[in-house]
């Protein structure tokens, strides 16, 4: 998973290449702008990611054009949701824990013990202005990003995607316009959302094909 993949994209109608974020980046994540209020995302490209790509705190995914002009960039790491309902939470967040609990049984076929379960963050993500828009972020959410969650949950355990956004960001993309959004469940609301996307079948069965793949490369 560390060499570049080719990923044909409808919406922008060419192919696009992922790889992980290297040196030869940084003079070109200088000059990413996000736009209108994706200062936080500008910002991390241009001042935080490759300290925090190179300390390995996350992965910083470039996803750019055959000729580098960066599109956009992604970050993943590992995460932890909390199942614990504490006497101190608010109504509505013990419910939403309760509910995210019940989901996940359901999914996984058994009773969780846990007081929390691993999942993969989605930490940062942002789209060079002149793409915004037009669904090239819904499209890189579900062909780029989830795949690369589902084949690190594979391997070292998850359960779903995490992230948190702004209100607005989340009401508008995540859960209305985006094509994953009929899966995302609130774990809780206020100025910042926290959301999750369970995919325990996705990874169940990437897990088998490793598996068998690794058997007969023998
Ligand atoms: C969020 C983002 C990745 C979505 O990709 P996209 O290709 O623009 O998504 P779509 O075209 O499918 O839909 C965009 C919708 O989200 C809304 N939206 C996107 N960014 C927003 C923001 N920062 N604040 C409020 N709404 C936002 C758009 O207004 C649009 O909704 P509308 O058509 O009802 O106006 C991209 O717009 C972006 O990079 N935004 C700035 C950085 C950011 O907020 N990143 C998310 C961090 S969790």
């Amino acid at each position: 998973m560390l060499r570049p993949v080719r990923v044909q994209l409808d919406t922008i109608e060419r192919p696009v290449i992922v790889e992980f974020m290297s040196k030869e980046h940084v003079s070109r994540m200088q000059s990413f702008d996000c736009g209108v209020d994706g200062d936080e995302q500008t910002e991390f490209a241009q001042k935080e990611a490759w300290d925090t790509h190179r300390r390995c705190l996350s992965t910083v995914f470039i996803v750019h054009d055959k000729e580098e002009n960066i599109i956009s960039y992604f970050t993943l790491s590992p995460f932890i949701v909390s199942l614990k309902i504490k006497d101190d939470m608010s109504d509505d967040k013990k419910r939403l824990v309760e509910e995210l609990r019940a989901k996940l049984e359901e999914l996984l076929g058994m009773d969780i013990k846990y007081t929390s379960v691993p999942t993969i963050l989605l930490g940062q993500f942002g789209l060079q202005k002149e793409y915004r828009g037009k669904g090239v972020g819904g499209e890189i959410l579900s062909k780029i990003i989830l795949p690369y969650a589902v084949f690190y949950a594979a391997t070292i355990g998850g359960v779903g995607l995490s992230l948190h956004a702004k209100k607005k960001v989340a009401k508008k993309f995540y859960l209305k316009k985006s094509p994953l959004a009929e899966g995302f469940q609130v774990i809780s609301r206020g100025g910042t959302y926290e959301l999750f996307y369970p995919f325990v079948d996705e990874v169940q069965k990437f897990r088998i094909e490793l598996i068998k793949r690794s058997r007969t490369t023998k």
